[in-house]
């Protein structure tokens, strides 16, 4: 029972991490949001230093009296025209879920705003350090699995180091650097 109770224990950590690891939520220029503000922040630097994937949100915070976010193709986010809009958006706090790969391009639609700066391009790649999110999305309905697994394996080998080195193997294959922090957890509550 208290080792059932262990292997719950680890496999809710483990959904918990893989979790974390998946949905990024990135605010654009970070504190100081979507602005005009001297110094106006860095956008192309902001966005080129983030691994956006598919299944990430990114969030525009912005006072609404003073501005707009507008999704534009590559030619009008070149040019700052807002004429050919993909769509805007106004309430000062918009969440856009990245729902698939591509680049993405929003500026400011108040005059002037986008020319002097306030321009944001939104490029998502297939992951390369992570698994692909395609891969991710099987993990969490085989979490159940393991956890109806280890029944028979606990009556069968009631030793605790198999068990230990199997938990080792599946938390490495979920959540890969996050392995050794999990493993640490599980181990100072198992032990
Ligand atoms: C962007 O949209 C404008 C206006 O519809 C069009 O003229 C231009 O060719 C488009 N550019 C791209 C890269 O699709
Ligand atoms: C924006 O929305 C998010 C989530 O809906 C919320 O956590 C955050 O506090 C909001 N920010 C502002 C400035 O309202």
């Amino acid at each position: 029972m208290g080792v059932v109770e262990r292997i719950m224990f680890f496999m809710a950590v483990a959904v918990l991490c893989v979790a974390s690891s998946t949905a990024e939520v990135y605010k654009v220029g970070d504190d100081k949001g979507w602005t005009t503000l001297s110094p106006i922040p860095d956008y192309k630097k902001w966005s080129s230093t983030k691994a956006f994937k598919v299944g990430d949100s990114i969030v525009f915070e912005y006072n609404p009296q003073m501005h707009n976010v507008v999704q534009v193709n590559y030619t009008d986010y070149k040019k700052c025209n807002t004429a050919a809009a993909i769509r805007t958006l106004t309430s000062g706090n918009d969440t856009i879920p990245i729902k698939s790969k591509g680049h993405y391009f929003y500026i400011c639609g108040i005059p002037g705003h986008c020319a002097m700066g306030q321009k944001v391009d939104i490029r998502v790649v297939t992951h390369v350090t992570q698994t692909p999110p395609t891969a991710q999305a099987p993990a969490s309905p085989s979490v159940p699995t393991p956890s109806s697994g280890p029944s028979p394996s606990a009556d069968s080998a009631p030793a605790p180091s198999p068990k230990k080195s199997s938990a080792g193997t599946i938390s490495k294959g979920l959540i890969g650097k996050f392995g050794f922090v999990v493993l640490a957890v599980v181990a100072a509550v198992a032990f």
